[in-house]
């Protein structure tokens, strides 16, 4: 069998996950597996169906039911619910508090890693979430922990929100921020935490560029 690369970028909400993971990809031709996206469209379907996050059961059985597919687009991840393109409509605020709430379910985490560790058996990844380092690809080539300080990460998605035209208060963000992660830190299944053999990164005074030179620099002496 052919061996394919894999990295793994785990840490905290708006630490820059998905954009510098995204350019990393790019540089060394990886594709790019968001899965956060997997855990917001869990949360749609949990919205859609009318059942309460808290109803692991119901959960459970909707989620066994529901067809969760990738699909790349010009190297763009497209997420399908049940044969519906919902890429656009899992990036509200909302649905972001809603997939940490689902994401706490056994039942829901097992089917997301079974479909995650696939697309990395059959292709060359960089990957980000919450347990990709701890769980999902526990031997992955390279192991990241991103993180920033609450604080810029809430000036960062203000900005890119405002940016968007879309308006929103910077305090509300930093407590959401702060609740999100105590949420995923504290979960009994596979919560937020550092592998043991992750490399620790603080990106708060790095721009996109420079972590994103720094990851693809970690990533050529782990595999010469
Ligand atoms: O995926 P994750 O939630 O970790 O974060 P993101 O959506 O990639 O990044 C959140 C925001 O911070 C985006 O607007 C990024 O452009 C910005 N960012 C930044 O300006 N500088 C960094 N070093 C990292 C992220
Ligand atoms: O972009 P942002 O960092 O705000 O969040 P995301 O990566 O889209 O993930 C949304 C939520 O899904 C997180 O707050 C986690 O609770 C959950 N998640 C998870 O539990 N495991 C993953 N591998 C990815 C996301």
């Amino acid at each position: 069998e052919q061996k394919h690369y894999s990295i793994a970028i785990d840490g905290p909400a708006g630490a820059g996950k998905s954009t510098i993971a995204k350019l990393v990809a790019k540089e060394l031709q990886f594709i790019y597996v968001d899965t956060g996206a997997m855990y917001r469209a869990i949360g749609l379907l949990a919205v859609k169906e009318g059942i309460d996050s808290n109803e692991e059961e119901l959960l459970g059985a909707a989620v066994k039911k529901a067809d969760i597919s990738l699909k790349y687009e010009d190297s763009r991840q497209q997420i399908y619910l049940n044969g519906e393109n919902v890429t656009d409509d899992i990036r509200t605020e909302e649905a972001g508090k809603m997939a940490s709430a689902v994401a706490k379910a056994k039942a829901v985490r097992e089917k997301m890693v079974d479909i995650q560790k696939g697309i990395a058996e059959s292709s060359d990844v960089i990957m980000d979430g919450r347990d990709i380092g701890t769980v999902v690809l526990p031997f992955a080539d390279l192991k990241v922990y991103l993180t920033a300080d609450a604080k810029v990460r809430a000036e960062r998605r203000f900005k890119e929100l405002t940016e968007k035209g879309i308006s929103c208060n910077i305090e509300e963000i930093e407590k959401d921020i702060i609740a999100r992660d105590y949420q995923d830190m504290n979960r009994a299944v596979s919560p937020l935490k550092k592998a043991e053999d992750a490399v620790a990164l603080d990106c708060s005074s790095m721009t996109i560029e420079e972590v994103a030179a720094s990851i693809i620099q970690l990533f050529q002496k782990a595999v010469s």
